[in-house]
């Protein structure tokens, strides 16, 4: 059915909301909920294969997200890097190449040399990137680049030379951004570089995301005309 949408984004960013409401409806601690937010993801990068995508970048853990308990942050550790590391296989396969943007120095050690391990051996693929936020957020970003601009000598910022510097460097602009849980915020995503992204907000929560709902939101995505501040 995929296969007959013409137009299909070329990267989509999701920002998985409402895990917490899904456990918590359930009656089940958060961190099920995160658990279950990563089936959730499982499928998405499935559905992403099948339909040909070729970038997919999931908002994990915002600058903001160091504000939870202990336990949750923990948890949500713990799910990636046993994510990233029963996964091994299944990357090399799939020929799946897996990215991150956001600084990375807080994370506990396992978890940033799994994710380095996983980068390096999955560098050359160009089926589907996925690219996980982690520690990230656009202001950050943005920040962070321009001081890179800065120590490295430069006296003016051009748009060219600070896309160079974000997180993102290696990424084409988000073309389909995906909120889920109906929220209708954007939250420190990816600021600098949703300036011409189309928007979605399906109400269910994240764990109940998979190829059905992206093909919903596909199809949503087929009938937005993009004008980039021309004229049709
Ligand atoms: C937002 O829901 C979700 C998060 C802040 C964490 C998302 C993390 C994962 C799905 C696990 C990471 C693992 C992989 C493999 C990417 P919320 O907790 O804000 O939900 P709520 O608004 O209902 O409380």
């Amino acid at each position: 059915m995929a296969n007959k949408l013409k137009k299909i984004p070329n990267h989509i960013a999701i920002i998985m909301d409402g895990n917490g409401r899904w456990a918590t409806k359930r009656g089940l601690p958060r961190n099920l909920g995160h658990k279950a937010g990563v089936k959730a993801v499982e499928k998405t990068i499935d559905a992403c294969l099948k339909f040909g995508i070729k970038y997919c970048t999931f908002f994990a853990f915002s600058t903001e997200n160091w504000k939870r308990s202990k336990e949750e942050v923990d948890g949500i550790f713990a799910l990636l890097r046993d994510y990233i590391s029963k996964n091994d296989n299944i990357f090399l396969k799939k020929k799946v190449r897996l990215s991150s943007i956001g600084l990375l120095d807080p994370f506990p050690d396992d978890l940033k040399s799994a994710l380095e391990n996983m980068k390096r051996k999955t560098q050359d693929f160009d089926n589907l990137t996925i690219t996980f936020a982690l520690n990230y957020g656009g202001r950050d970003d943005i920040v962070r680049a321009v001081n890179s601009l800065i120590k490295a000598g430069e006296t003016e910022v051009t748009e060219e030379k600070l896309s160079a510097s974000l997180d993102t460097k290696m990424l084409p602009d988000p073309d389909f951004i995906i909120r889920t849980s109906g929220e209708k915020r954007v939250s420190n995503f990816l600021l600098y570089q949703m300036a011409y992204s189309e928007f979605y907000f399906p109400k269910l929560y994240w764990p109940d995301f998979d190829e059905k709902q992206l093909l919903k939101a596909l199809k949503v995505f087929q009938k937005r005309k993009r004008r980039y501040g021309g004229l049709n």
